[in-house]
């Protein structure tokens, strides 16, 4: 019985530290309000087949589901190996949405990405910014990034729909 008792406090302590420490390289795991993106999202962007959109930190993955119902193709990037087993577990049916389990900030965009889909902590939408900035610059076309709760600073939104900015972000000029 104490063995099994050491077990349980080793493995609840293990998922409490996964949990802390991929929160301090983004954001801590807070998902969107489904409800809200669902209901208020097509005021921002009108996601297609024709798009593929990575959530840089996707958590649970509830905005790869709503967007992958617009028929968007739908990437998740999640450095917690909990929530991204839980994403591939939730689509294993649905061959439109993906997992990568990877901090987003080494992770190469491919060439087909359109949309860029962030919930992070306000201290972390510049160096994101720059990240996709320099992903459009190597892809040599403008990626559309929605942030939640927090704006670029230099750069002015295209839209904003409640907690959404919407932006067009264009490649560098040589
Ligand atoms: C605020 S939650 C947002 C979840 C989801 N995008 C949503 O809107 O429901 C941020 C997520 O980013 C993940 N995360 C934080 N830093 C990361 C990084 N550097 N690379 C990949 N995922 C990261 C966290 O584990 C967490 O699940």
């Amino acid at each position: 019985m104490a063995i099994i008792s050491l077990v349980l406090i080793c493995l609840v302590l293990i998922v409490v530290a996964i949990f802390l420490i991929t929160s301090l390289t983004g954001a801590p795991y807070v998902p969107t309000l489904g409800k809200d993106f669902d209901r208020e999202i097509d005021k921002l962007y009108k996601f297609s087949r024709k798009d593929l959109v990575l959530d840089l930190g996707a958590g649970d993955g509830i905005v790869l589901d709503i967007v992958s119902k617009r028929g968007a193709k739908a990437v998740g990037i999640e450095l917690n190996p909990i929530l991204a087993t839980i994403i591939r577990f939730r689509f294993r049916n649905n061959p439109r949405v993906t997992a990568v389990c990877k901090n987003f900030y080494r992770y190469q965009f491919p060439d087909e990405t359109t949309v860029i889909y962030a919930f992070a902590v306000g201290n972390h939408i510049e160096p994101i910014y720059r990240k996709i900035k320099a992903e459009a610059t190597r892809l040599g076309k403008p990626l559309y990034f929605i942030s939640n709760a927090f704006n670029i600073k230099e750069l002015k939104p295209e839209k904003k729909v409640w907690t959404w900015y919407l932006y067009k972000i264009k490649p560098e000029k040589n």
